[in-house]
């Protein structure tokens, strides 16, 4: 017997307040509370299928058949779950470079979450799509949500979810990334988190300092003040790089083309341009800016960088069908 196809588009979300490192790694319960703003122009659409036909998952990632255990793990627990024991092809496209620290992990898992529930026959609430998403990746947690969206630390499977802080977005707030190297990073998010949380001395400071600025971003969303929103998540940012360099073996994401965006947007915002930065698990850099801002930011980038290295995103929806 042969499912019904569904197909399901999730958005990449770029955390303002980092999650890096997991108390439980098995449930995927992480060591803080995050929060995070989906944006709109880098998603992943998946679509599951079961047949009965098949003797394992078939899986195709951008056309490519791909053999990935973390993926049959993950429709294990939604078997588990439908009380089905069908193989399923999957069909996963991706709209954002894969593995290079623009959250390929959060739409891809959001959207997996999607499809592959409801076509084993669940109908999952937002909070518990956030649950099931969770357990692929945990960024995907925030990626069920548009706009605005946190993950609730929680101390297990019940109480970790993702949860919409605001959707639409009131402020005017964008995201430009700067695509400085597609190809993916050595050290994954899952490996970076892991030598973070147990060989860096000053994990725990993250912890308290991390609690500080969720507190400190929620409030600015209320207020609808950039300018803390922007200042605060830039310093988020770089408390989670120290980490890496902080490790045991010392590691770094930021590299030296990193550092050139960095510098320009420090130049930037002396020549009065109000923006400020963020980064993931790679080299790609990510400007936070408002609107007004956009064209002397990106003229500012056409200089070092080509037009296809320059995205602009604004805030993304949440998860859909198609
Ligand atoms: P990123 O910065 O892109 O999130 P991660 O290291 O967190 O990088 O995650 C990359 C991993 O996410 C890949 O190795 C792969 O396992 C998984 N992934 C990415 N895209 C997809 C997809 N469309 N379907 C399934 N898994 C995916
Ligand atoms: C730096 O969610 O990719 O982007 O849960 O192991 O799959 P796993 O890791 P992942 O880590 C994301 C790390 C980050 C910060 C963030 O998105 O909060
Ligand atoms: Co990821």
């Amino acid at each position: 017997m042969l499912g019904e196809k569904i197909t399901a588009r999730a958005h990449t979300n770029i955390a303002l307040v980092k999650y890096w490192g997991k108390e439980n790694e098995q449930l995927i319960i992480p060591a803080n509370s995050s929060l995070s703003l989906t944006l709109d122009e880098f998603y992943t659409d998946t679509s599951v299928q079961f047949d009965e036909a098949l003797s394992s998952d078939e899986v195709t990632l951008n056309g490519n058949v791909v053999n990935d255990e973390k993926i049959t793990k993950f429709m294990d627990i939604i078997r588990q779950k439908a009380n089905v024991n069908t193989f399923a092809r999957i069909e996963s496209t991706n709209h954002v470079p894969t593995s290079a620290g623009l959250a390929s992990s959060a739409s891809a898992y959001a959207a997996l979450a999607a499809a592959g529930s409801k076509a084993y026959g669940l109908n999952l609430s937002q909070k518990d799509l956030s649950r099931l998403a969770r357990r692929g990746s945990g960024s995907a947690t925030r990626s069920i949500f548009g706009g605005f969206a946190a993950w609730n630390k929680g101390t297990d499977d019940e109480s970790s979810y993702g949860y919409s802080i605001e959707d639409p977005v009131k402020m005017d707030v964008n995201m430009i990334a700067i695509i400085l190297d597609n190809q993916p990073k050595k050290i994954s998010s899952r490996k970076g988190m892991k030598i973070s949380i147990e060989t860096s001395p000053y994990y725990q400071s993250w912890i308290q300092q991390t609690t500080a600025d969720f507190q400190t971003i929620e409030e600015a969303i209320k207020e609808n003040d950039f300018t803390t929103l922007g200042k605060t998540a830039e310093l988020n940012a770089m408390r989670m790089h120290s980490l890496t360099l902080s490790s045991d073996p010392s590691y770094l994401y930021i590299n030296a083309d990193s550092l050139e965006v960095i510098n320009m947007v420090k130049e930037l915002r002396e020549n009065g341009v109000e923006c400020y930065y963020t980064m993931d698990a790679g080299p790609n850099v990510k400007i936070i800016c408002q609107s007004d801002k956009i064209t002397a930011i990106t003229d500012k980038l056409s200089d070092k960088f080509s037009n296809d290295q320059i995205k602009v995103s604004g805030p993304g929806e949440g998860i859909k069908y198609l």
